[in-house]
């Protein structure tokens, strides 16, 4: 038997991806930025076992049974990688052995916490590390027919992901544009308002949205390859400010465009509008940018905030929101780490 265990980190998105030209590669219309997370704060971790008297391909997450043969997204990074050992011609073992995978999320599944970013980047990795296959851009299109947002979580740091031009997807993939020690100081907080599920999956979302939204090819062309250049300019030159503006407009406009989706897609909830008030209230206050927010697929928020800020920023949050505020707010070191192997 062979086997591997590697850990991946969840990354959050400053310039959001929302909305596919191709379902089934997992195409995207526009480009997207992220930053990654500190894997020993929020990870997947995934073992993967192959062995010659393993009768079936069978996978447990968090200790639960979930279906493999029949997820075709599973089944393609499985075969995905499979080829690529082949193209390497160096594995240990033949690729007709079945594998057991077995995951775990330490933070919500599916609440809009990148838990399936997280979970398929550790799935391809894990199986990369299983076949020697070595780390480069070819897994993150493989990790990206998994579920998109996946293909940032190979790098740590700030991760472009291009949506490629090829009717193959062959260049839609993710690139580093700066390692965590760029930015040492940037830190992120996360205030988890609801850890449920959330009502409408991201993919469903995005199809409707594709469908229906007057204003998403309008952002795709016209709004999202500028934001882009200027948030890389952002984080290039460490400059706070604009990297704050550019995520919270983000983030106001992928849940304009839910809510342009019909029927709609509500993913913030009156909280989550709340603490969006309060990081606009806060900055005025102290009279610069020093907070910014960030909402995923969901209610919960992410705070960006640059270290020597983050006391005086906790304390505000525990002022505002005084009754849960202790359980509710986690805070990241926010030095992320690309995944290992463990
Ligand atoms: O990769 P998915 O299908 O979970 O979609 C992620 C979509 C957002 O998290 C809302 C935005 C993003 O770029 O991660």
């Amino acid at each position: 038997m062979f086997t591997a265990t590697c850990i991946a980190p969840v990354n959050m998105a400053l310039v959001k991806y929302w909305g596919k030209r191709n379902e089934e590669l997992i195409l995207p219309i526009n480009d997207s930025v992220s930053m990654t997370l500190d894997a020993n704060e929020m990870c997947a971790k995934t073992t993967i076992s192959a062995s010659e008297s393993f009768k079936q391909n069978r996978m447990w997450l968090n200790g639960e049974v979930v279906p493999f043969e029949e997820n075709a997204r599973l089944m393609r990074c499985v075969e995905g990688i499979h080829r690529l050992a082949l193209a390497n011609g160096a594995h240990k073992f033949p690729l007709s052995w079945k594998v057991h995978i077995a995951s775990y999320n330490n933070f919500p599944t599916a609440a809009g916490l990148a838990s399936s970013a997280a979970g398929y980047a550790c799935l391809v990795y894990t199986l990369a590390r299983l076949y020697d296959l070595p780390m480069n851009e070819e897994l993150t299109t493989i990790a990206r027919q998994g579920s998109g947002s996946a293909c940032r979580s190979l790098y740590g740091g700030f991760v472009h992901w291009q949506r490629g031009l090829s009717a193959d997807g062959s260049d839609s993939i993710a690139v580093q544009l700066a390692p965590a020690e760029h930015w040492p100081n940037m830190h992120m907080l996360i205030l988890v308002v609801n850890d449920a599920r959330k009502k409408t999956g991201s993919t469903k979302g995005m199809q409707l949205g594709v469908q229906t939204s007057a204003l998403i090819q309008h952002r795709a062309k016209e709004v999202v390859p500028q934001r882009v250049k200027d948030l890389m300019a952002a984080i290039d030159a460490r400059d706070f400010e604009s990297f704050a503006e550019i995520t919270m407009k983000e983030s106001n406009q992928l849940h304009a465009i839910c809510l342009d989706t019909y029927p709609p897609c509500v993913y913030m909830n009156d909280v989550s509008h709340a603490i969006a008030n309060f990081v606009h209230d806060y900055n005025e206050t102290v009279g610069s940018v020093q907070a910014a927010y960030t909402f995923d697929a969901g209610p919960n928020a992410c705070l960006y905030v640059l270290a020597e800020n983050v006391p005086r920023l906790l304390a505000a949050i525990q002022l505002a929101f005084p009754n849960d505020a202790s359980q509710s707010v986690e805070y990241l070191k926010g030095i992320p780490v690309p995944p290992v192997e463990v």
